[in-house]
């Protein structure tokens, strides 16, 4: 990596960490003042507050007033500036862990990355509810405050804990449900939190020892997927695929493998 476009990725990295902080305590703050508007979104289950709203709202318009020529992909509001070639874009899920939210379980967080040319090089999670915050610069680390992350020493597939999450569409979870049913009995335990940003920062962390999940969008995995992979750990779809829609795996080098062929042998991209 240049000099020059490590300076960049910090420089992102400031810009999102600031930001990222100031969109959690509008979070916490519109928790603690209780939750009003509360309405559904994709299926019954798949929630969305008028916190969601208002938080997305708030970093756009921070990323609008310092960096106006940028453009910003966001969970609740969508594409809203595509950038010119070369430039920046913003990639933000103002509440990942919407459902905890709404129940006042404490794994809620503000993602929020940035994307050059259509690569991630700096992302910041920040878990609302606790001030939990990771950060990662593409070839700079992963970060939580002054520790840098190195995931999990774990090399066998039988003694792992793997977190996931689900889908909202009931076709997808039926798939999933099976999924989870051939797996578990081939590792240590399942963990599912509710927060894809967080999950995958506990595996960066070594919290967990894996993580995988179907169905993911860019903003559950973006800040995330840096982090993890700043770790040391393996970031990927199945197959050689990249990480995506299909299916995102994020395990250390000796577990990816191992890991990887489970979920094809159980078709965990396939179905819904
Ligand atoms: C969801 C959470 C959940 C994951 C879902 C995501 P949201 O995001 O990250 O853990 O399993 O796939 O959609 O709706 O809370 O922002
Ligand atoms: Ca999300």
């Amino acid at each position: 990596m240049t000099e020059k476009s490590s300076t960049a990725a910090d420089d992102l990295l400031a810009v999102a960490v600031r930001i990222a902080r100031e969109a959690a305590e509008t979070a916490r703050r519109m928790r603690d003042e209780a939750i009003t508007d509360v309405q559904t979104k994709s299926t019954d289950t798949d929630v969305v507050t008028a916190a969601d709203r208002a938080v997305e709202r708030q970093v756009v318009e921070a990323l609008r007033a310092e960096r106006p020529g940028d453009g910003v992909l966001g969970e609740e509001y969508g594409d809203s500036a595509q950038p010119t070639g070369g430039a920046v874009r913003w990639i933000v899920d103002p509440i990942d862990g919407t459902v905890n939210y709404l129940y006042g379980l404490p794994q809620y967080a503000v993602s929020l990355a940035a994307e050059v040319n259509g690569v991630v090089v700096a992302g910041v999670v920040r878990n609302a509810a606790t001030g939990d915050e990771w950060t990662a610069t593409r070839g700079g680390g992963a970060w939580r405050g002054p520790r840098r992350l190195s995931g999990s020493a774990r090399t066998t597939l039988d003694q792992s804990l793997v977190a996931t999450g689900f889908g909202y569409d009931p076709a997808r979870r039926a798939h999933q449900g099976r999924v989870l049913a051939g797996l578990i009995t081939r590792i240590r335990d399942i963990r599912r939190f509710g927060a894809a940003a967080i999950d995958l920062c506990m595996a960066a962390e070594g919290m967990v020892d894996a993580y995988f999940e179907k169905g993911l969008n860019p903003w559950d995995h973006a800040a995330g997927g840096l982090i993890a992979a700043e770790a040391g750990l393996r970031v990927s779809g199945l197959d050689g695929d990249a990480a995506g829609k299909q299916m995102l795996v994020a395990a250390p080098p000796a577990l990816f493998g191992p890991l990887h062929d489970v979920l094809v042998e159980l078709d965990a991209a396939g179905g819904a």
